[in-house]
């Protein structure tokens, strides 16, 4: 066999090897990343937070917008920083500022319904003591 195609192999083989070494790694990653912002948020408001604030506000988010919240460090908040940025949560929702018009323009699905919209209030003000 030729140098050439015994090197183009040895190629092939490392690469599909370092294929098959990262890809679960990167699927974990990811799996640890819904979890993370997860366990303090009940799950019927992280359904909303997942489709309305998450494109934002977690891990690859825009930058201004991860420096108000970062919704994947909601565990790193204090309680009373929780509390607090739930109800300003709740009221940038109720009076449409989040998601930004811009956003629900182009996502129209990304837009939480008025139900949606109460349950985060509702949350919101379980938490304030
Ligand atoms: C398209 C990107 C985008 C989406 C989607 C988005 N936000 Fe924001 N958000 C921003 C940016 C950018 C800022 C910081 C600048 C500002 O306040 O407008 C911000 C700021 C905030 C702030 C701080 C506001 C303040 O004045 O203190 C809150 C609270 C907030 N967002 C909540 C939410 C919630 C809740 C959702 C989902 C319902 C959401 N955001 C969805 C981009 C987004």
């Amino acid at each position: 066999m030729k140098k050439t195609s015994l090197i183009l192999i040895a190629i092939c083989v490392v690469s599909v090897l370092t294929a098959l070494a990262l890809s679960p790694e990167k699927s974990n990653q990811k799996n640890e990343i819904v979890l993370k912002g997860t366990t303090a948020i009940p799950d019927s408001v992280n359904v909303i937070l997942k489709k309305s604030c998450f494109g934002c506000h977690s891990e690859g988010g825009k930058k201004s917008a991860l420096f108000e919240l970062n919704l994947e460090k909601w565990d790193t908040y204090t309680p009373k920083k929780q509390a607090e940025k739930a109800m300003k949560m709740a009221s940038e929702m109720k009076d449409g500022s989040m998601p930004p018009e811009g956003f629900t323009k182009k996502n129209p699905s990304a837009a939480p319904t008025k139900k949606q919209i109460s349950t985060v209030s509702n949350w919101a003000k379980s938490l304030k003591k």
